[in-house]
Order: structure tokens, then C-alpha cells, then sequence
């Protein structure tokens, strides 16, 4: 049986950031469907260009356009064994169809909430910084890169904001994701899929406490 485990959360949460840590760690690959809109929109691609407004205003790409995405993904090898999800689903919608596609392909569903107040989110967002080779995500005061001359694609990190980050855009993200997705919370908990954990710890802490909840490890 493969393992689709859900990490859920407001814009800010550290989602990307606890993704990229423990996907390493249970080696289960990572998708996050921001990132897939991004480098479509980067490649100026067919998918790029229909996806570019809703991200540029901090709305949410049509439902059709982003489960057709994410179906072509998962049916991946590379996903047979599972993985771990970034930002997907955010709408009822969403959520019912990758219930079907997991149940299609046999696979146990997990979904950690990553709790953090809404007051901390813009302070996250605004501060953070990217690599653009390597895909990490620091924050400016958070979690500074240690050394920005070690990128793991070699050379230097070419450090860069994401432009949905302003403070306007992020106010609506937030908004975006209290009314439409904020209402999955209860979806889940309802299936029994569902476990939390803080996410204004430290982020090792944070994951320590997802590890835990995901393999029984004690946090
Ligand atoms: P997406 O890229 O998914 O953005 P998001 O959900 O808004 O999430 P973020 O990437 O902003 O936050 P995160 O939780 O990953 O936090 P991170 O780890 O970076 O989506 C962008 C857009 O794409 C959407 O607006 C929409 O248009 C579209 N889209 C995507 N998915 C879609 C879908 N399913 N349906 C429709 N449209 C979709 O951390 C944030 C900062 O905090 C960093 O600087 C980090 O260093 C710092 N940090 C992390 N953890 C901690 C900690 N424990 N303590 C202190 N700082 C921390």
C-alpha cells in the first residue's frame, strides 16, 4: 500500500519548508502544486499562462485546471510509492478527488494540520527568501541561510522573494484560504485522517512532532 500524506495548513504554515525536511527522511518524493504553477508560469507553458492571474492576485487556480494537474502527476512512477503534498487540496472539490485517485491506487491517506496563528503569517511570508537553483526556503530573521555560497546545485544560491509575498497579495492568501480552504479541517476530522501539530516551534521541533505522528517515533 503507498502513503499520500497531506501537509495542511495556512499560507505560511511551514508546509514547503517541513516538505523538503521529511521528505528526505521517510524518502517519499514532494509535490507541491505552488511550485508546479511557478515553474509553469517560468516556462511561459500553456498551463503557466492559464494559471498566472490567480497566483499574481492571490486567488485559487479553477479546481478543474488543478486536479487534471495533479491526477497527471500522481499517476507518475515515481509516485507509486507515495508522497508527501504541498498545498493540495485546498477546496472540498480538491478533496474529493484525490480521495478517488488514492483509492485507485491503493493508498493509505494522512493529513497533518500545521497550526500556527494568523498573526505570525505575514511576518513568515514577508521575510522569506528562496534559492532559485535549489528550491530552499529560508526566512530573512527565521531561519537565515547559513551559508549562501553552498547552494546544493553548486555554486551560489540566487537568492530571490516570491512576488506573491506582498503584503497585499498575502492578506488576501490568507483571506483566500480562511473561506475556501479552511473548511477541509473539518472534512478530515470527520474521515478520522486527521492529527495537528504546533507549528510555531522551531522547525526542527516541528518536525520532530510530524515524524512522530506519522511514524510512531516519539517527539
Ligand atoms: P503555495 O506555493 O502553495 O503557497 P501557500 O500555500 O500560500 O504556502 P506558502 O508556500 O506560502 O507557505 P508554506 O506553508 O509552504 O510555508 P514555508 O515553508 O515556505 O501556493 C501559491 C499559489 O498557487 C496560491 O495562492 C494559488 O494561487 C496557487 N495554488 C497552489 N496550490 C493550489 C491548489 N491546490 N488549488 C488552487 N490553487 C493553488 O514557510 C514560510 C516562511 O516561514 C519561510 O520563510 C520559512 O523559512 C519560515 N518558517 C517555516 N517554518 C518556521 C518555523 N517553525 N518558525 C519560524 N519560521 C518558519
Amino acid at each position: 500500500m503507498s502513503r499520500y500524506i497531506i501537509l495542511f495548513g495556512p499560507p505560511g504554515a511551514g508546509k514547503g519548508t517541513q516538505t523538503k525536511i521529511i521528505s528526505e527522511q521517510l524518502s517519499l518524493p514532494g509535490v507541491s502544486t505552488g511550485e508546479i504553477f511557478r515553474s509553469q508560469m517560468e516556462q511561459r507553458t500553456p498551463l503557466g499562462q492559464q494559471a498566472r492571474s490567480y497566483l499574481e492576485d492571490g486567488e485559487l487556480v479553477p479546481d478543474d485546471v488543478t486536479i487534471g494537474m495533479v491526477r497527471e502527476t500522481l499517476a507518475q512512477e515515481a509516485y507509486s510509492a507515495g508522497v508527501i503534498l504541498d498545498g493540495f487540496p485546498r477546496t472540498l472539490d480538491q478533496a474529493e478527488a484525490l480521495g478517488e485517485i488514492a483509492e485507485s491506487y491503493d493508498a493509505d491517506l494522512r493529513v497533518v494540520f500545521i497550526k500556527v496563528p494568523e498573526r505570525e503569517l505575514v511576518e513568515r511570508l514577508s521575510g522569506r527568501i528562496l534559492c532559485r537553483k535549489c528550491g530552499r526556503v529560508y526566512h530573512k530573521k527565521f531561519n537565515p541561510p547559513d551559508d549562501p555560497q553552498a547552494c546544493e546545485k553548486g555554486g551560489t544560491c540566487e537568492l530571490y522573494q516570491r512576488d506573491d509575498d506582498r503584503v497585499e497579495i498575502v492578506t488576501n492568501r490568507i483571506r483566500v484560504y480562511n473561506e475556501q480552504t479552511m473548511p477541509l479541517l473539518a472534512y478530515f476530522r470527520d474521515r478520522g485522517d486527521l492529527s495537528v501539530v504546533d507549528g510555531t516551534q522551531e522547525i526542527e521541533c516541528v518536525t520532530a512532532d510530524l515524524l512522530a505522528v506519522l511514524e510512531g517515533v516519539p517527539g
